[in-house]
């Protein structure tokens, strides 16, 4: 599967950390590197790029692809960003720094490796194993979930992470479905969101299935949980006038984003690099849809 990955927003993001050489940079979501590729160029000579992933096999294309870097230490580990502070610091004993950044950058949640690849069960567009997990040793397939949990807590999880306004129908569907056959497979959400919105009351704009197949993947890996508190803790390793740029591309995790760099700023201790979030281009999303509701917000560290 050679699946490629566009970075979105690139210019803006590299502009935003006003990168310089010796840096240190942290990529919290390397993804195939797209981003980091071009802030280790820019740091290059002398800087540190510590860069992270909780999918493992995302995180050994990456390292391949930093490998090509000159003149820049590079340090990648196989983990959560909520655990950046302890990558970083770990980074920077082994390269005799101070355990301080002056860029973060999160740019959250799935890449396009990931609806490429049936082997991820994430796309409702290929057939393969209800897994959507990125980080396969820790937790359970969605499978697992959905062939478990009440109709109300499906219900709930696809209100909340999905705004599917259809969600005590599908969550019906898929009750009544499993007691036949437990789901297995991406194929058998897909059958349950159709048989559940009927189709002359489908948005026309997107697939009946976006808002399940987001919501149950946000579920499983529990991409929202303590979202807020993380990035209040990696603020903390930003070095006087260091920047952290975070792109999210949906509500729940922009409101995250929004709540906790606000709290942030109102300490007094660090301020927003933009007044409002900066968006693509319309050149960009013509050139890349998947950019489409991509949101970046930056906040700076000033005492
Ligand atoms: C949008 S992609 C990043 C793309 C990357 N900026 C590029 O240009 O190639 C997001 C990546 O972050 C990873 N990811 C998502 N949530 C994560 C988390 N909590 N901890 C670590 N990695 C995460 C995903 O596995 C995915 O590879």
């Amino acid at each position: 599967m050679n699946a490629t990955h566009v970075p979105v927003m690139l210019q803006e993001v590299v502009e935003t950390l006003a990168l310089v050489p010796g840096a240190t940079v942290v990529d919290g979501t390397l993804g195939l590197a797209g981003h980091a590729s071009e802030m280790g160029t820019m740091i290059a000579p002398g800087g540190l790029l510590v860069g992270l992933d909780w999918d493992k096999e995302m995180l050994d294309k990456a390292k391949k692809r930093l490998a090509e870097l000159k003149n820049v230490e590079v340090r990648t580990y196989h983990s959560d960003y909520r655990a950046l502070p302890e990558c970083l610091r770990r980074a920077c004993v082994e390269t005799g720094r101070d355990p301080v950044a002056d860029a973060v950058l999160l740019d959250l949640g799935l890449s396009n490796v990931h609806i490429e690849d049936p082997a991820y069960g994430i796309s409702f567009l290929r057939e393969g194993p209800l897994d959507m997990r990125f980080d396969k040793t820790r937790g359970e397939p969605a499978s697992a979930w959905l062939n478990r949990a009440s109709a109300r807590e499906i219900e709930d999880v696809l209100f909340s992470l999905g705004d599917e306004r259809w969600a005590r129908k599908i969550s019906q569907f898929i009750v009544e479905r499993r007691k036949v056959r437990p789901l297995r497979t991406t194929t058998d959400l897909v059958e349950c969101v159709h048989a559940a919105i009927p189709a002359a009351k489908r948005d026309k704009r997107i697939h009946p299935a976006t808002r399940t197949f987001q919501a149950v993947r946000i579920h499983t890996n529990k991409e929202l949980d303590e979202l807020e508190e993380a990035l209040k803790r990696i603020a903390d390793i930003l070095k006087k006038g260091g920047v952290m740029c975070v792109l999210s591309y949906h509500s729940g995790e922009d409101r995250a984003v929004k709540h906790a760099f606000r709290d942030l700023g109102r300490g007094g201790g660090y301020e927003e690099v933009h007044k409002k979030p900066v968006v693509p281009t319309d050149a960009e999303i013509a050139a890349n849809s998947k950019a489409r509701s991509a949101k970046l917000r930056a906040l700076r560290r000033v005492s």
